[in-house]
C-alpha cells in the first residue's frame, strides 16, 4: 500500500495529511492531485521531500485526467479533495455536486477499472444533520444520514456512492468522517482562521446567530493520524467517526481566541445566522478508539496555541489568502470589506 492518490493534497487537510506522512510514515510515496480551486494553495506545500512527493494539477471529475495519472501506479486513492465551506454552498451548490459528487463517482470507476487496492473518503459528520442544543446525544456511526446543507448533502451523496461501490462491486472502501478541524493553513473563510486573522488586525468577527451553536473541534493532525490508520487498519467498507471529544459554542471559541490574543471582546460583532445553521454537532469517537487504537495527541489548549502561533508568524500566507477572490467573497457574504491587506 505504498503508493498512494492523494486528491485535494493542497487544502488545509490535504496538505496536512501529506506533511505527516512525509515526516512520520517513510514507507509511502505520493502523487499529489490537486485543482487548485480558490481553497487550493501551492504555498501548503513548500519544501517538501520531492522524491516520495508529486504535485499534479488536475481536475478529479475529469476522467481522463484522473485515469492518466493513475496509471503512473496507485495502491490507494484517499479522496479530500471538495468544496468545503457551507456558505458557499448556500449562495450555490453546482460546484458542489460537480466535485462532490460526479468526482468522488469518477474516482470510484477509475479505482475499480485499474485495481486500486484500497479507497479512502474523506466525510464529514455534518451528513448527520444536527443534534439538539442541550442533551446528551451523539453522533455515531449508525446515525442516520440527516444533511442539512447543499454540501452536507453533496457530501452524503458521496457516501452513498462509496457504499455502493463496496456493496456492487467490491471495491475496498473506508469512509471517515471528521468534526471541526483547525490548525495551521485553514483558508480563512472557515471561522477559527477567519476569527483569528481579523483578530490580528483588529477588525471585527463575524458572529452567526446567538453564537450558542456547538462544534466539535479537533486538531488537524489528529485528525490525520486517524486517516493513516484507517487505511492501514480499517476494515473495508466500514465507515470511522473521528472527534476529540472537545465541544464548544461559538461564543465560547471567540472570547478564548480573543482573550489569548489579548484583545477586547468588542471585536466580536453579531450578523444575520445562516440559513439552516446546525445547532450542535457531537461525535462519538468509541469505534475508532476501540478498532483502530486511535487516541487525539493535542488538547484543545495546546492545539489551540500552535494554530494561534502559526497565524502569527505567517502574515504573508494570509496576506495572499485574503486578496484577490476573497475580497469578493467577504463583501458579499459578510456586506463589509476585509480590512486593507
Ligand atoms: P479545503 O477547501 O481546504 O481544500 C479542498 C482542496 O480540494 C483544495 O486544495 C482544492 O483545490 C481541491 N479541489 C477542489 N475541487 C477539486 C477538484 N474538482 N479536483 C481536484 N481538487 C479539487 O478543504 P479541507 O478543509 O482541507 O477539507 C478536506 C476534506 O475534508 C473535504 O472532503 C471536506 O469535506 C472534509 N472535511 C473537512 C473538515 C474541516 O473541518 N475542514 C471536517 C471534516 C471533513
Ligand atoms: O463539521 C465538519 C465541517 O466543519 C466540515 O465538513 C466543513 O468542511 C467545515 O467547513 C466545517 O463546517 P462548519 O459550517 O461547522 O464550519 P465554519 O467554520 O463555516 O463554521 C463554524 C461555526 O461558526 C458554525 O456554527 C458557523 C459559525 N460561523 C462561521 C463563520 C464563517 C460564524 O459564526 N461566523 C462566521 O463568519
Amino acid at each position: 500500500m505504498n503508493k498512494l492518490f492523494i486528491t485535494g493534497g493542497a487544502g488545509f487537510i490535504g496538505s496536512a495529511f501529506v506533511r505527516m506522512l512525509l515526516d512520520e510514515a517513510p514507507g509511502y510515496e505520493i502523487i499529489n492531485f490537486d485543482a487548485l480551486t480558490y481553497a487550493g494553495n501551492l504555498d501548503n506545500l513548500d519544501n517538501l521531500d520531492a522524491k516520495r512527493h508529486r504535485f499534479i494539477r488536475g481536475d478529479i471529475a475529469n476522467r481522463a485526467e484522473v485515469l492518466a495519472t493513475l496509471d503512473e501506479g496507485t495502491d490507494a486513492i484517499i479522496n479530500f479533495a471538495a468544496e468545503s465551506h457551507v456558505d458557499r454552498s448556500i449562495a450555490s451548490a453546482d460546484e458542489f455536486l460537480r466535485t462532490n459528487i460526479i468526482g468522488t463517482q469518477v474516482l470510484l470507476d477509475a479505482a475499480r477499472e485499474r485495481g486500486v487496492k484500497r479507497f479512502v473518503q474523506i466525510s464529514t459528520d455534518e451528513v448527520m444533520g444536527s443534534l439538539p442544543e442541550d442533551d446528551a446525544a451523539f453522533f455515531t456511526e449508525s446515525s442516520p444520514y440527516e444533511p442539512n446543507s447543499p454540501y452536507a448533502a453533496s457530501k452524503a451523496a458521496a457516501e452513498h456512492l462509496v457504499r455502493a461501490a463496496h456493496h456492487t462491486f467490491g471495491l475496498d472502501t473506508v469512509v471517515t468522517r471528521c468534526g471541526n478541524n483547525y490548525g495551521p493553513r485553514q483558508f480563512p473563510e472557515k471561522f477559527l482562521p477567519l476569527m483569528i486573522s481579523n483578530a490580528l488586525r483588529d477588525e471585527p468577527i463575524p458572529l452567526y446567530g446567538d453564537g450558542r451553536n456547538v462544534r466539535d473541534w479537533i486538531y488537524v493532525e489528529d485528525h490525520c493520524r486517524a486517516i493513516l490508520l484507517a487505511l492501514e487498519k480499517g476494515r473495508a467498507g466500514e465507515i470511522y467517526n473521528i472527534g476529540a471529544r472537545n465541544q464548544r459554542r461559538n461564543i465560547e471559541v471567540v472570547e478564548t481566541v480573543l482573550r489569548l490574543l489579548g484583545k477586547p471582546t468588542s471585536l466580536v460583532r453579531p450578523v444575520k445566522d445562516r440559513p439552516g445553521h446546525d445547532r450542535r454537532y457531537a461525535i462519538d469517537p468509541a469505534m475508532v478508539e476501540a478498532q483502530l487504537g486511535w487516541r487525539p495527541q493535542e488538547t484543545w489548549e495546546s492545539g489551540l496555541a500552535k494554530t494561534i502561533e502559526w497565524y502569527r508568524q505567517n502574515a504573508e500566507w494570509v496576506r495572499r489568502a485574503r486578496s484577490g477572490e476573497y475580497r469578493e467573497f467577504y463583501a458579499k457574504q459578510y456586506g463589509m470589506e476585509v480590512g486593507s491587506v
